[in-house]
């Protein structure tokens, strides 16, 4: 067990993964520039554990203070979720999502680089699947034509990180490409925080049910799917973080090189079997209108998962009761302390 480094760890999928790491006895040291995440996180994560991670208030792109954390600490695997997100925002500003998703990874691995740590995994999407091919998307599908620039700074990542490994064969990369998470930790402490109104389908949904958004847009109803709504992974984020332990498991037992894993059920949910379920199991109404489909949507996102599954030995436990009903939880408890 060694002392692992989460770029991020105080948002959304770096703090339930914190929860799994300290759970599964690992030492975890978070830097983070709460730039989208509050430092009650901390506390929060304390108390689900009983253990406290180490904090670091820094950018990782700040190369001075990197340096400082890798000199002071013994880093042994570095899980890299630091970055923006959010898809609407990186076509608005879109030099400042490349400088800030690239210029931050390369400053966390030439800092790796010379303090020779050799294990990290970094936090891809499956928006680096594009519109090549249809789903559900393999790991050796075809890549790009990304449809933003958050998605296309995965993709340039992920081509940095295979760079890498040509110079550094002894690493292990371990590339991991989220479907969509949602949910939270089932003791509602913590969960995903978005600032103003959300983007994502979930917050939305919880947030229209708490009286917060008069009605959810439902964009587009006429895909060609089984009832023209979007189709998408959703994967409980208890289950995704569980999958960076598999990971780091996996990195441990001496394997080097990259390896790309994409995490997710491999089943498809509809945008209106996320509604009718979290009506269901939540007994709350979610007030939706239909409207037009949202530029760079893609009909349907869902995984082949088997390589995680037989690799990694890593499967989802969690079903879509289970996402909706901490995901509300949440909203009620954990979001407006
Ligand atoms: N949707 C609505 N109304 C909303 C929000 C979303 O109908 O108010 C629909 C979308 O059109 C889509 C589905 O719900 O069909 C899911 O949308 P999200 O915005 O929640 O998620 P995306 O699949 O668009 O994007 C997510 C992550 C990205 C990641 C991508 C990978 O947000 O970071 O998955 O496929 F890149």
């Amino acid at each position: 067990m060694g002392k692992i480094l989460l770029t991020g760890g105080m948002g959304f999928i770096g703090s339930h993964t914190a929860v799994e790491l300290l759970e599964g006895g690992y030492d975890v040291l978070i830097v983070d520039d709460l730039s989208n995440s509050e430092a009650s996180v901390l506390d929060r994560v304390e108390t689900i554990t009983g253990k406290r991670p180490g904090f670091v208030q820094a950018d990782v792109a700040d190369a001075g203070k990197m340096e400082k954390i890798f000199s002071e600490n013994a880093i042994d695997a570095v899980i890299h979720f630091a970055g923006f997100k959010a898809v609407g925002e990186s076509v608005a500003k879109p030099l400042e999502y490349y400088r800030n998703n690239l210029d931050s990874t390369l400053t966390l691995l030439e800092t790796m680089k010379k303090h020779d740590c050799r294990t990290i995994i970094f936090s891809s999407s499956a928006t680096v699947y594009g519109d090549n091919s249809p789903a559900p998307f393999a790991e050796d599908a075809p890549t790009g034509n990304c449809t933003n620039p958050y998605g296309w700074t995965k993709y340039m990542i992920e081509q940095i990180l295979k760079g890498l490994s040509l110079a550094a064969p002894k690493m292990f990369i371990g590339i991991l490409r989220y479907f969509n998470p949602i949910g939270a930790h089932p003791s509602g402490l913590i969960g995903e925080k978005p600032n103003g109104i959300p983007n994502n389908l979930l917050p939305y949904v919880t947030q229209t049910a708490a009286g917060i958004r008069e009605k959810l847009s439902i964009f587009g109803n006429d895909y060609p799917t089984k009832d023209g709504t979007g189709v998408r992974d959703f994967i409980h984020v208890v289950d995704l973080a569980k999958g960076h332990v598999a990971t780091l498991k996996y990195a441990e037992k001496g394997a080097c090189g990259v390896e790309i894993f994409n995490l997710g059920t491999g089943v498809g949910y509809s945008v209106l079997d996320i509604v009718n379920t979290f009506e269901r199991v939540n007994g709350v109404k979610v007030p939706h209108v239909f409207a037009p489909r949202r530029p760079g949507d893609i009909a349907e996102c869902y995984s082949n998962p088997t390589r995680a599954n037989t690799i990694l030995g890593w499967k989802t436990a969690k079903t879509l009761d289970d996402m909706c009903r901490d995901a509300w939880n949440w909203q009620q408890k954990g979001s407006r302390a």
